[in-house]
């Protein structure tokens, strides 16, 4: 038989519709329409990232390449691959580093329909980032801490962050490292806002001593509680019920001197190689339903979509008390390397 390359133009043309439409019933895509995919950083927890990928790949037919990283960890791959991207979204993770990552010209701005379906947190967080990250949901930070260790220990519920200095607690709590997660960074952030800076950090530097361990994730220390390595945790406190829901004896608490709040953000990435499919991850990402997939695979943070269903495991804000957190400010690239830089000389270098 003669190699297609030799037939004449009219003959081979029939010859590859042919093979097309075999391919077609054979379920392959001819390769002018190769699949499109989309490269995302997730940094909420494995199980939302991987039902957001698995029904956002079915609702469009888009591939989803999925990364999990914490909030610092994620911003510092993003600088890493600032010359030559190979994300194009980054879900989730507390909102300073998506300010931060706007600030440095890591993120575009797009400016999308749905705004005004936010709620005005998730909105005033996209104005403020002149559109290059918006909120996709909140949450409080308080105390995890394991029930049968409390009481086992004779140690008593914390109730406030003075509570946390209190020898009792010595060995007993964890809290993240700040460097690598945006949990961490966000109590930096508010002890400084509540207490002054000077009073923060010496306050840290005597909480030192109560700390047994800083993991790396913002959620490993509630998930120690939860397991039994350790009584206490700062965490946010939507990240409790999910354990619970497993059976860990775990229960939260906000501290009563008043507590900071995440806008859990979603950034397209500058130079994105899918920035269509990003785009359309995105909208879908700020829909109700989208928005939903997170008490269903029992993560209980505030959707920033209003007309999302709120789980009754989503921390009431009514009952908390907040501090009027700065996010302009906190957000701010040298800001936060400069409170996080300051912890690491300061605090987490500190002997214990
Ligand atoms: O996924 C749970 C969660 O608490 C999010 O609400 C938050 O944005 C994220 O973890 C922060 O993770 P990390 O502290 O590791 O950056």
């Amino acid at each position: 038989m003669m190699p297609a390359l030799f037939l004449p133009a009219r003959r081979r043309a029939l010859l590859n519709a042919g093979l097309l439409l075999v391919l077609g019933v054979l379920g392959f895509a001819p390769l002018a329409q190769a699949q499109q995919s989309l490269n995302i950083i997730c940094s909420v927890q494995a199980e939302w990232c991987s039902m957001v990928q698995t029904v956002f790949a079915r609702t469009t037919g888009i591939k989803v390449n999925l990364v999990q990283k914490g909030s610092g960890e994620a911003l510092a791959q993003l600088m890493a691959e600032k010359a030559n991207p190979k994300t194009d979204l980054w879900f989730g993770g507390t909102g300073d580093p998506h300010l931060q990552a706007a600030e440095l010209d890591l993120t575009v701005a797009w400016q999308s329909p749905s705004l005004p379906q936010l709620h005005d947190w998730a909105q005033q967080q996209a104005r403020q980032s002149g559109y290059r990250t918006v909120g996709i949901y909140s949450g409080p930070l308080g105390f995890g801490y394991n029930t049968e260790l409390i009481a086992r220990k004779k140690l008593e519920v914390p109730k406030s962050w003075a509570d946390l200095l209190k020898p009792q607690y010595k060995g007993e709590i964890q809290v993240a490292n700040p460097a690598s997660s945006g949990t961490a960074y966000t109590m930096i952030a508010t002890l400084v806002q509540l207490m002054g800076e000077d009073k923060a950090f010496a306050y840290m530097k005597a909480l030192h001593a109560n700390i047994s361990q800083y993991p790396r994730s913002g959620t490993g220390p509630i998930k120690n509680v939860a397991r039994g390595e350790t009584a206490v945790s700062i965490s946010f406190v939507h990240d409790g019920p999910g354990e619970a829901m497993q059976g860990f004896p775990v229960r939260t608490i906000t501290p009563a001197e008043g507590t900071g709040a995440e806008i859990g953000s979603m950034s397209i990435i500058k130079g994105a190689r899918n920035p269509e499919a990003a785009k359309r991850f995105y909208e879908w990402a700020l829909t109700a339903p989208a928005q939903q997939i997170a008490a269903a695979t029992r993560q209980f943070q505030l959707p920033s979509n209003r007309s999302a269903q709120v789980d009754p495991r989503v921390p009431d804000f009514k009952t908390i008390r907040f501090i009027a957190y700065d996010y302009a400010r906190y957000g701010r690239s040298a800001e936060r390397k400069r409170l996080i830089e300051r912890w690491e000389k300061e605090v987490g270098s500190l002997p214990r």
